[in-house]
């Protein structure tokens, strides 16, 4: 973050903590919990006031449905709900914003995926490649729709990738699993619980050529992040929660590559705009995809709050955020190093190299992560303990995951620090 006349002569760290504490003043939550300290921003966000007041003005002001009505408030929410999906589109460099589903969050976009392309597409013998150590949304609607096809007399198969003891995928093992019969690759671009960049850009260049392959990318870690840009990407689809980057909850988006577009039939029926009944038949319009996975009322004031969210990041400017998570997340190790009977989950702690994107998930030796939890949570710290919605949950016992947003400052770290020192006994 850039310097300004309060915190020159400060050094880089002590510089951007000022700026996080003035941008921890847009949001009432802080302002209305001085005495609390969040630390779960990898399940959900706080809402900066620009969100808020729009989730009220909707409601006490112009309360309508969008792309219905001809009168004053329905023309305005419409126009509203059209210019947040074309503002989505720029912020992920969508060629169209017509390709920008919206969702009431990850889980739905994961699972619309499922039932609207996977389904109708599926055949004998494909494969879909997912690991079982990321989130349940990337991996359960696939043998969700394993089991649905088998009902019918398609037989796929869930094929699960390694990671490494750094948190990477093993890229030895992902791609010795891809062959002939590799239909999806569904994988993870930031992990939710090691916080890696999980290479998901140089996976997809070095699969790109096996034209058999859909690529799937849950991007609901990175976004707010790091920019993420789908082009450059070149997936087929890719996700988000939009309650992970500041906008309301009850929100998400599903990006289509256009030449997928008509291959996706909607899975749920009803007041769709693109279905028409032609001799008691649905005929469907792909032309506008959101138009035909769009079914029925959206939580449209949330949705809205998208738009104020990508403002919030413009303002404050991607690689701003992205150097100060940097940062605070590489003291966080530094300070949790110091603590003997700390033992790191597979991330930036254990690899040792200079990144981070706010996740840092430990354990600490001899006490229960549930209990180290609960005893936080009565000085007032909020983090994440259990399994973290890990698919497998063998493949990882309970540990504590810290995750940092850009609003968290030095001052709460040392103060968790200090906390969790007592609770050790230290
Ligand atoms: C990587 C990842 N994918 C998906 C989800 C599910 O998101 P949502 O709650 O918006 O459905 C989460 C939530 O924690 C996540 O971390």
């Amino acid at each position: 973050m850039e310097g300004c006349r309060i915190c020159s002569g400060k050094n880089n760290i002590e510089r951007n903590d000022i700026v996080a504490k003035k941008i921890r003043e847009r949001f009432p939550i802080f302002l209305n919990n001085p005495d609390k300290i969040y630390l779960d921003n990898s399940s959900t966000t706080q809402k900066p006031s620009s969100v808020i007041d729009t989730l009220n003005n909707f409601y006490k002001k112009h309360c309508a449905n969008s792309g219905r009505g001809s009168y004053e408030w329905a023309n305005k929410v419409t126009k509203e709900i059209n210019e947040t999906r074309k503002k989505v589109a720029e912020f992920i460099n969508a060629s169209n914003s017509d390709e920008i589903v919206f969702t009431s969050g990850a889980t739905m976009s994961s699972n619309m995926i499922a039932y609207s392309w996977a389904l109708h597409n599926l055949k004998n013998g494909d494969e879909v490649l997912v690991c079982f150590s990321d989130h349940k949304s990337t991996v359960l609607p696939w043998i969700n729709i394993k089991n649905i096809l088998l009902k019918f007399g398609v037989q796929i198969k869930i094929i699960s990738v390694l990671i490494d003891n750094e948190g990477d995928y093993n890229e030895r093992d992902l791609f010795a699993k891809v062959n002939s019969n590799t239909r999806v690759v569904c994988l993870t671009h930031i992990h939710n619980v090691f916080g890696m960049d999980m290479g998901i850009k140089s996976i997809i260049d070095t699969l790109r050529n096996n034209e058999n392959i859909t690529f799937i990318v849950d991007a609901s870690q990175s976004m707010g992040h790091i920019e993420v840009n789908v082009q450059d990407l070149n997936a087929d689809f890719l996700y988000f929660s939009g309650h992970k980057m500041f906008a309301a909850n009850g929100t998400g988006v599903l990006w289509i590559n256009p030449k997928l577009h008509a291959e996706i039939k909607p899975f749920i029926v009803g007041g769709n705009d693109n279905i028409k009944i032609e001799n008691r038949q649905l005929k469907y319009n792909t032309k506008k995809i959101h138009e035909l996975l769009e079914c029925g009322t959206l939580d449209i004031p949330s949705i809205i709050t998208l738009a104020n969210s990508v403002d919030f990041i413009a303002e404050i400017g991607m690689k701003n955020i992205e150097s100060y998570i940097l940062e605070i997340t590489q003291y966080l190790i530094l300070e949790l190093r110091k603590i003997d009977s700390v033992e790191f989950l597979p991330g930036a702690a254990l690899c040792g190299c200079n990144i981070g994107y706010g996740i840092v998930s430990f354990r600490i030796k001899g006490i229960s992560s549930q209990d180290v939890g609960f005893i936080l949570n009565d000085y007032g710290i909020y983090v994440r303990t259990g399994n973290h919605c890990m698919s497998d949950k063998n493949s990882i016992e309970d540990s504590i995951r810290v995750s940092l947003h850009v609003y968290n400052t030095i001052e709460e770290i040392n103060r968790f620090i200090s906390v969790l020192k007592e609770v050790i006994g230290l």
